[in-house]
């Protein structure tokens, strides 16, 4: 069982997906708080649906990001989050945090990284021409969607894809890896050992794919 708090600035898909593998009792974690830096993000609702306590902190009630960063720290102190994990949170967090959760927060972004870091990353997927895209979830560091990768999923770009069709089908895949993830972390199964995130007894996958398929 490991205790969490989740970051979010927007709609919540991922935190909903965590909810609901929690209640179903797949996922051995529990939701201390989640914190949004919009007070009108759909993701606080969820959470209130579910009883989950929430908390607004808005970036222009700080000085700086430091000073942002150490008021998010207070309230994870505060319910005892053990592990933070950023769902769809638009902000670059600080060492004020990394610090006191070294290799203790998590992030999703919706790319094969370190293809496509950033923002409008399906967008940019489409328009280069990548045959594949995905997801990954990774340990945060200091650089931007640079930390060590623990899980990735891989999704077909089809000819006929929008950005929101590839949105999508990417978005279906992050649910089932960020709340896998978790779950890993819960059970002790991750190991990081520099860039690598080593997941023991986990099952290697076998054979390679490729798009288009062959005739
Ligand atoms: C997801 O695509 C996530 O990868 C990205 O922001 C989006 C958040 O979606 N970081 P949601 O708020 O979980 O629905």
């Amino acid at each position: 069982m490991v205790n969490i708090g989740v970051l979010v600035s927007g709609s919540g898909t991922n935190l909903q997906s965590i909810i609901d593998e929690i209640e179903a009792g797949r996922l051995d974690a529990s939701i201390k708080v989640v914190v949004s830096n919009k007070a009108d993000a759909y993701a606080l609702e969820r959470a209130r649906k579910h009883n989950i306590p929430v908390a607004v902190v808005r970036v222009k009630d700080f000085p700086g990001k430091e000073a942002f960063d150490a008021e998010v720290l207070r309230v994870l102190k505060e319910y005892g989050v053990e592990l933070v994990v950023l769902a769809g949170f638009m902000r670059i967090i600080t060492r004020v945090l990394l610090d006191a959760f070294h290799m203790k927060v998590m992030n999703i972004h919706p790319s094969l990284l370190p293809s496509f870091p950033g923002l409008e990353v399906q967008k940019a997927a489409l328009e280069y021409g990548v045959k594949f895209s995905g997801c990954t979830v990774h340990f945060v560091d200091d650089g931007v969607d640079t930390g060590p990768v623990i899980v990735q999923a891989v999704v077909p770009v089809k000819d006929e894809d929008t950005v929101e069709s590839l949105s999508k089908r990417i978005l279906a895949e992050e649910h089932r890896i960020y709340t896998r993830a978790i779950q890993l972390y819960s059970e002790g199964r991750l190991e990081v050992r520099g860039r690598r995130v080593f997941v023991r007894d986990a099952k290697a996958p076998s054979g390679a794919v490729e798009n288009p398929g062959a005739d």
